[in-house]
């Protein structure tokens, strides 16, 4: 990795962690190239670039990262020097309903991507680094106490998270058994700007604008470890650039909440924001049925991490939830955009069944 102007694939760039990745890339680096490799997906959304896209270091290209032979093509015309794959089917409700979906983009399609980058980087994999981005659900729930580290088990519980704890050991196999230059990170739940209403902040912010019940699944007492999405992008960059080969780094914010008490305070921020009754916008709270299989509990031991490299937060979660707030009550045409169409009906059919 010794190569200071670099070409890199960053696939699943017109997502929503992705799309932070690439812009951080592209405005700290402008000696490197960047290609933004994304199929375009419901969740892929070129709009999350715009205000990059013309620059000179950035480049899209169209393609699916299930097409093997697509993919070895890329690879032999671009001559990338480092892939960082985020490109994933990432909802854990979809998967629930669509679990085959799950196997061939996250499972078939990390494959297709090693198998291309070892055929391309064959005799030189020290100069050459496949980064991995992956989640902290492969290591299953906690309990009321603990956190994981990189030492835990695999315990993988959905069909998302038992797709990407594949993909994991897929790209640990490559290292193990090839001699790939891989890292690999695992990080707790992203918010920010630029997140597909499907997932809980967003959706909930969206549905309190438009006065519209507010899902919640069982007691809401589900905890997540939140994590501001351009702390994840600044994690990548750092592990990219000083990981040694094989390594794994968990990334979490230190900031557990339960679903109910964020939910709140999201209403409290909004009523706030939008002018009405303290108290106004909790009434949209709805309890629903629960997820199948729903993990009672996530939070990351992020310690390895700022041990090793330095890296924590920057954001304390409050904060980070005001910006989140102000940027999708800026951006309604953004939010109105991407739950047009195919959204109304994925919305029907995931909770008028609840
Ligand atoms: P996202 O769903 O917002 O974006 C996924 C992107 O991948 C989209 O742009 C989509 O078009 C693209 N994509 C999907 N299938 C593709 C294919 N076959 N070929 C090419 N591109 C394809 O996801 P996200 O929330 O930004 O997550 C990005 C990565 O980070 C995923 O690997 C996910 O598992 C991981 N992760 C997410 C979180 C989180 O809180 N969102 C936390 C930890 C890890
Ligand atoms: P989500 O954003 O889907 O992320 P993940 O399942 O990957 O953690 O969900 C976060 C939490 O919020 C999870 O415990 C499920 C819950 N949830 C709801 O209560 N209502 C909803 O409408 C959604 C989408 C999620």
């Amino acid at each position: 990795m010794s190569n200071p102007t670099k070409k890199i694939i960053v696939t699943g760039g017109a997502g929503f962690i992705g799309s932070h990745v690439v812009r951080r890339l592209v405005t700290t680096y402008p000696h490197y190239e960047i290609i933004n490799l994304d199929k375009l997906t419901y969740a892929g959304n070129l709009a999350n670039l715009k205000d990059i896209e013309t620059e000179s270091n950035y480049r899209f290209v169209k393609g699916d990262i299930t097409d093997a032979a697509f993919i070895t093509e890329l690879f032999t015309t671009e001559k990338p020097d480092a892939v960082i794959h985020l490109a994933a089917e990432s909802h854990v409700d979809r998967s629930i309903s669509s679990p085959n979906e799950f196997v061939i983009t996250n499972v078939v399609g990390t494959v297709n991507l090693l198998n291309a980058a070892r055929g391309q980087w064959q005799g030189a994999y020290d100069k050459h680094r496949f980064y991995h981005v992956s989640t902290d659900e492969v290591y299953g729930a906690l309990g009321d106490t603990g956190m994981f580290t990189e030492e835990t088990r695999y315990d993988p519980h959905s069909p998302y998270s038992a797709s990407k704890a594949s993909s994991d050991h897929f790209v640990r196999a490559y290292h193990d058994t090839y001699g790939l230059d891989i890292v690999i990170s695992n990080c707790s739940n992203n918010y920010g700007s630029h997140h597909f209403p499907e997932k809980l902040i967003p959706l909930a912010i969206n549905n309190i604008r438009n006065n519209r019940p507010v899902p919640v699944y069982g007691k809401g007492e589900n905890v997540r470890d939140w994590l501001w999405v351009e702390d994840h992008a600044r994690a990548i960059d750092v592990i990219f650039h000083r990981a040694a080969s094989g390594e794994t780094y968990n990334i979490g914010g230190h900031n557990e909440w339960t679903n109910i008490d964020l939910i709140q305070l999201l209403c409290r921020i909004l009523d706030r924001k939008l002018g009405r009754a303290e108290g106004e916008s909790a009434k949209l709270i709805t309890f629903v049925k629960d997820r199948a299989g729903h993990d009672l509990r996530y939070a990351i031991d992020a310690s390895k991490l700022q041990r090793d490299l330095g890296w924590e937060p920057s954001l304390q979660f409050e904060e980070g939830l005001e910006k989140t707030v102000d940027w999708y009550l800026a951006n309604e045409d953004w939010l109105n955009d991407v739950t047009s169409g195919h959204y109304q009906q994925y919305y029907e059919e995931q909770y008028t069944k609840r």
